[in-house]
């Protein structure tokens, strides 16, 4: 009941901030280590081009001036990279709720360092954020995930993490787990066996938590050479992929019923290529990336400004005009549960409409 009442009252913060303009939510990539070798994603090529740029990525005191200076945050997701490989990844989370005292932090993890993550994230639950939400990516069944992300044991490892971090869950209030299914060309159509099998192992209780997530081509995967393959036969394959989810998704959990709304409104997003709802980007969301770039939006990673260079301080100026420059020329259009979720806390008669559809 208290956690009912916590999560509306979050709810309510988020979407009175962002009518008084505020940003409530930060994307920040810590990293863009990364030890996959994903297909649709070519993050992990960044180091392996220049190892010696991960020397240019913010630290722990750069942390805490970029968000000492964004205090009234509610939600900060730690991406990637790989946000585990981050050595003091626990002491990022730490400093962030330091300054902010977050009510929501996800982290996405490819789940390839089982042990290593159920002690960071057991370090993390301990901060008592009241919504810890971590996602480890699973693309399939243990061939298909390990095809897609093109590591041998990928699949082994993801599963033995969400196992783990199943189990952590049950000892803290304020943590929870689910996976994350991206759809992609090279499993589309795939996610009803992966089901089978997740409730085979008796991991049941993770799929009405699951974050589903469409394959976007953005400057910030790398990934333009695949912009082909997410042709018609991709849309319906995955639209199958969306109808299935959307069968399992939970109404008792915050992951759960954004979730339900994200998916009732994606086949029309593959269809029309349209965002189904007004974005808070560039205004209640931003981007940061490991050097302290800031960006509207993860799809739109090309720096508006960097933090280096105006004292660790957000420019509004910048921010409005990148507004401005939404209106007038557009975006890529997107719908991926990292930009999405946020504008459909804070669009809330589209979000019960849609809740309410499914
Ligand atoms: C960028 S990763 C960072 C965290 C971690 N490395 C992982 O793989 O979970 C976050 C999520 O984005 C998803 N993703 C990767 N490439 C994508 C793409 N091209 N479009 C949409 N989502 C993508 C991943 O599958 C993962 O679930
Ligand atoms: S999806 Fe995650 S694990 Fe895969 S390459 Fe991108 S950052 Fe790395
Ligand atoms: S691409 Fe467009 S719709 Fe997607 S998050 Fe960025 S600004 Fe919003």
């Amino acid at each position: 009941m208290l956690k009912i009442r916590q999560l509306l009252q979050t709810l309510q913060e988020i979407e009175f901030a962002y009518r008084r303009g505020q940003t409530f939510k930060v994307n920040f990539a810590t990293t863009w280590q990364c030890n996959s070798r994903c297909q649709h994603c070519n993050i992990w090529r960044i180091y392996i081009d220049r190892p010696e740029q991960v020397k240019q990525e913010v630290k722990l005191g750069e942390v805490e001036a970029i968000f000492k200076n964004c205090s009234r945050l509610t939600w900060v997701s730690l991406t990637g990279g790989e946000p585990f490989l981050r050595s003091d990844l626990v002491d990022i989370a730490r400093i962030i709720n330091e300054c902010c005292k977050i009510k929501i932090l996800s982290i996405p993890t490819n789940g390839l360092t089982p042990e290593l993550i159920e002690r960071k994230v057991t370090e993390i639950a301990k901060l008592k954020i009241p919504f810890t939400f971590i996602s480890v990516s699973l693309d399939g069944t243990k061939e298909i995930h390990s095809r897609v992300r093109g590591v041998d044991l990928g699949y082994d490892r993801a599963i033995d993490t969400l196992t783990r971090l199943d189990a952590i869950g049950r000892d803290f209030e304020n943590l929870s787990c689910g996976f994350e299914y991206t759809i992609s060309p090279f499993n589309a159509g795939s996610l009803k066996l992966l089901i089978d099998d997740l409730n085979q192992r008796g991991l049941v209780s993770l799929v009405n938590k699951a974050t589903v997530t469409i394959t976007h081509i953005a400057d910030f995967y790398r990934n333009e050479s695949l912009a082909s393959e997410l042709d018609d036969t991709f849309k319906l394959k995955a639209i199958e992929d969306i109808t299935e989810a959307s069968k399992h998704m939970g109404r008792t959990s915050l992951n759960g019923l954004l979730g339900r709304v994200y998916l009732n409104t994606a086949s029309k997003y593959l269809r029309t290529g349209q965002t189904p709802v007004s974005c808070t980007a560039a205004r209640g969301s931003l981007f940061i990336d490991p050097y302290a770039n800031v960006a509207p939006c993860t799809m739109m990673s090309k720096p508006l400004f960097n933090l280096r260079d105006t004292g660790y301080q957000l420019k509004p100026e910048l921010l409005k005009e990148a507004r401005q420059d939404l209106k007038t020329n557009g975006c890529p259009q997107c719908w991926t549960p990292c930009e999405a979720y946020q504008s459909l806390i804070t669009n809330t008669s589209f979000f019960f409409k849609h809740l309410l559809i499914g």
